[in-house]
């Protein structure tokens, strides 16, 4: 168990608490996050659960795989350390991590 802060563009914040294993897409829709929306499931097939984390997280969790990328690739508001939320899943270590929100999803 931990929190989670997500941030909207602008600038309204969220925090939230997680059960290690869920995906960040998962604790996202469960809280109600505007702007995370999911559709797809979490089979990386949608693009509407694009977030963006901190460099540092985003070292720390590895290159996103081949699938996600391509789908990463067509999302708007791309930055250098985004992430599908439903292909990152939160554990204990991710205690007060704070994740963005782009202003638009695909
Ligand atoms: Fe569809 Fe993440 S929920 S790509």
């Amino acid at each position: 168990m931990g929190q989670i802060t997500f941030v909207e563009h602008d600038d309204t914040k969220h925090v939230v608490e997680f059960e290690a294993g869920s995906s960040l897409m998962q604790v996202a829709v469960d809280n109600a996050i505007p702007g995370i929306d999911g559709d797809c499931g979490g089979e990386c097939a949608c693009g509407t659960c694009h977030v963006i984390l901190s460099h540092e997280w985003f070292s720390k969790l590895g290159a996103p795989a081949d699938n996600e990328e391509q789908m990463l690739s067509m999302t708007p508001e791309r930055a250098s350390s985004s992430r599908l939320g439903c292909q990152v899943i939160v554990t204990d270590e991710m205690d007060g991590v704070t994740v963005h929100l782009p202003e638009f999803q695909m």
